[in-house]
């Protein structure tokens, strides 16, 4: 069988563009491939965190993975943490590593600038190689994550081919650069709808865990009067009819994309069935499609409630 990994970092809440990128997408692989999704906590501290709140929130994580469809009978979860060979062969893996790939990273670039030299630690520097290292420690084949995870995956898939190259030997010379004498080199699996959900207030940042304003983003967990208010409130522009694919309108083609996932409809469908109508009436719409969708995944979120069983 071909193998999957894929994770998400146990910061803050997990989110529409978490779910829609990545975690529901997951679900089907489970039944045609062996797939391994863990929580990553250790690329969590890479930023600054509260040790309680990064512990409360992996168990959370957890739950989240199993009452969204994550059946622990045909899926490895784990916490990434628990493996210590993650972080044994980032070790390896960084020094075959150029720092200039590094220096690159656009999130990188974007987080440091944010906090400033003195305030941002190395590992965020080294985060994706820690990536590099989830992924090609299983020999994976797939790794099905949102479009802001495609630099981090073409860098691992640079450095496997540069680990098989300098390390390989003939095995891999034999290859001519093709397979992988020590790594398989993973493609990403990015899905055509979902891949980079934007931000409630504006079409053109995307959705995220850390933009300051809760009113951004949907939670998973959000209960349903705050999923309410947050559409109500979200950004529009005053075009009248609803249509996808119009760069002037990112807003419109952002939730147009959300109603079709979480509805369940086809692309075409929810062209036909929108384009008559305005923001007054797609919004309720597409209020009630998303409380319907999650309500079953906030119910069983609860039911799975994970104790703390040791302390390191
Ligand atoms: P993280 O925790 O930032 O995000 C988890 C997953 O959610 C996707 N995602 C989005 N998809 C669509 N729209 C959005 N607005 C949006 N925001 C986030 C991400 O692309 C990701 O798939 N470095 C990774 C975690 C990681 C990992 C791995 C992933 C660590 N090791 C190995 C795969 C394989 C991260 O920080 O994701």
């Amino acid at each position: 069988k071909k193998r999957i990994v894929s994770g998400v970092q146990p910061t803050g809440s997990i989110h529409l563009g978490n779910y829609l990128g990545a975690i529901k997408n997951w679900i089907a692989l489970q039944n045609t491939y062996e797939t391994l999704f863990f929580i990553v906590d250790l690329h969590a501290i890479t930023l600054p965190y509260d040790t309680k709140e990064l512990s409360k929130a992996t168990r959370d994580t957890a739950a989240i993975y199993l009452a969204c469809g994550i059946d622990a009978s045909k899926a490895s979860v784990f916490v990434q943490s628990h493996v210590h060979a993650h972080v044994e062969l980032m070790w390896l893996l960084s020094s075959a590593t150029p720092i200039g790939w590094l220096n690159r990273m656009i999130q990188f670039k974007e987080k440091s600038r944010k906090a400033g030299d003195e305030n941002v630690g190395v590992a965020l520097l080294t985060y994706p190689v820690l990536m590099a290292s989830d992924i090609l420690l299983y020999q994976s084949d797939f790794v099905p994550v949102g479009e802001d995870q495609k630099q981090h995956l073409e860098l691992t898939r640079e450095l496997a081919e540069r680990v098989n190259y300098l390390y390989g030997g003939r095995k891999w010379k034999k290859l001519g650069g093709r397979g992988g004498a020590i790594f398989k080199v993973p493609e990403p699996l990015i899905p055509p709808a979902g891949a980079r959900v934007m931000s409630l207030t504006d079409g053109l940042s995307k959705m995220s865990k850390s933009a300051p304003s809760d009113q951004s983003r949907i939670n998973l967990l959000d209960p349903k009067d705050v999923i309410a208010n947050k559409i109500k409130r979200c950004k529009t522009d005053s075009f009248s009819a609803l249509e996808f694919d119009n760069p002037e309108r990112p807003e419109c083609n952002n939730l147009l994309s959300v109603y079709q996932l979480v509805s369940g409809k086809t692309k075409e469908d929810v062209a036909k069935e929108c384009q008559g109508l305005n923001w007054g009436s797609f919004k309720p719409l597409l209020t009630d499609a998303l409380i319907e969708h999650l309500h079953p995944i906030q119910v069983s979120t609860s039911s799975f409630s994970f104790t703390r069983v040791r302390d390191s």
